[in-house]
């Protein structure tokens, strides 16, 4: 790299670069979205470049199919390939089951989607997204368009009713204009500071009429790979109904220049 990382970012450097080795040549892959994945489709564009690995890419967004385009990763459409071996992707914040929060980034729909038609799931953080419990990071709800503020109004009457007391929900704007999302739709962030239910508030949101989806992936990922400052990593995984963990040293030092 010609110009050393923050440390935040040697973390996803890092724990990317340690996900590439889960891509086998041949496997059809979900790339997720986010400033973590960028790092994933830079490491898997050079391995395409260089080491002539094959694989078969679903991207979760627009932007990671056009940053992945642009690096020489050919995307096809999840209906395209049918079923993915593996979606690998970045997340808000996780906790000690492995739940995710996620769709800071506003593409919670299509990475849900793109994560549940794959037999694993893998996700990619910096030491940052590692919590106790869920909700300090805003839960994104998308919500379709028409009739959004009535499902906004039965949103907070919903958190109330679940005991979320303070949960305004805040429609998401991006440039001073109402965020829109790949889908067309629109998106809610509920500020509930931690989540107490993950299960009942997952399923409370999505019977709301509008309501597409919501931010929590539940049960869903198997592996967590987190990076840290120093470039090392930690791959915490579910290994028959039991937490594995497992470190890595600084495999970062082994790469030279993805970044340039
Ligand atoms: C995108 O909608 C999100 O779910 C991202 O996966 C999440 O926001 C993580 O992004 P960073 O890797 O940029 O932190």
């Amino acid at each position: 790299m010609s110009q050393p990382l923050s440390g935040a970012e040697q973390g996803k450097f890092s724990a990317a670069k340690a996900a590439t080795t889960f891509v086998k040549d041949g496997m059809k892959v979900g790339l997720g979205t986010g400033s973590t994945a960028a790092w994933l489709v830079r490491h898997l564009a050079e391995m395409v470049r260089n080491d002539g690995l094959r694989i078969q890419a679903a991207a979760t967004s627009l932007q990671t199919a056009t940053l992945a385009g642009e690096l020489g990763i050919k995307i096809q459409s999840l209906d395209e390939i049918g079923w993915l071996d593996v979606t690998i992707d970045g997340a808000d914040e996780f906790d000690g089951q492995l739940n995710l929060l996620k769709g800071g980034g506003g593409a919670l729909l299509r990475e849900k989607i793109v994560a549940f038609a794959s037999d694993q799931m893998i996700v990619i953080a910096d030491v940052t997204k590692d919590v106790a419990s869920l909700g300090k990071f805003p839960l994104p709800v998308e919500v379709l368009p028409f009739g959004m503020q009535s499902s906004g109004i039965l949103i907070e009457r919903a958190l109330l009713d679940l005991g979320y007391q303070t949960a305004k929900p805040v429609l998401r704007e991006r440039d001073g204009s109402v965020f829109v999302t790949d889908e067309g739709n629109h998106i809610f962030d509920l500020h509930l500071d931690t989540v107490i239910d993950p299960e009942m508030l997952s399923q409370t949101l999505n019977g709301i009429p509008g309501v597409v989806e919501n931010g929590l992936f539940l049960n869903l990922c198997d592996t967590v790979i987190i990076g840290f400052e120093d470039g090392s990593t930690e791959t915490r995984r579910f290994e028959d109904g039991a937490m594995a963990t497992s470190r890595a040293d600084n495999i970062a030092n082994l790469f030279s220049n993805v970044g340039d």
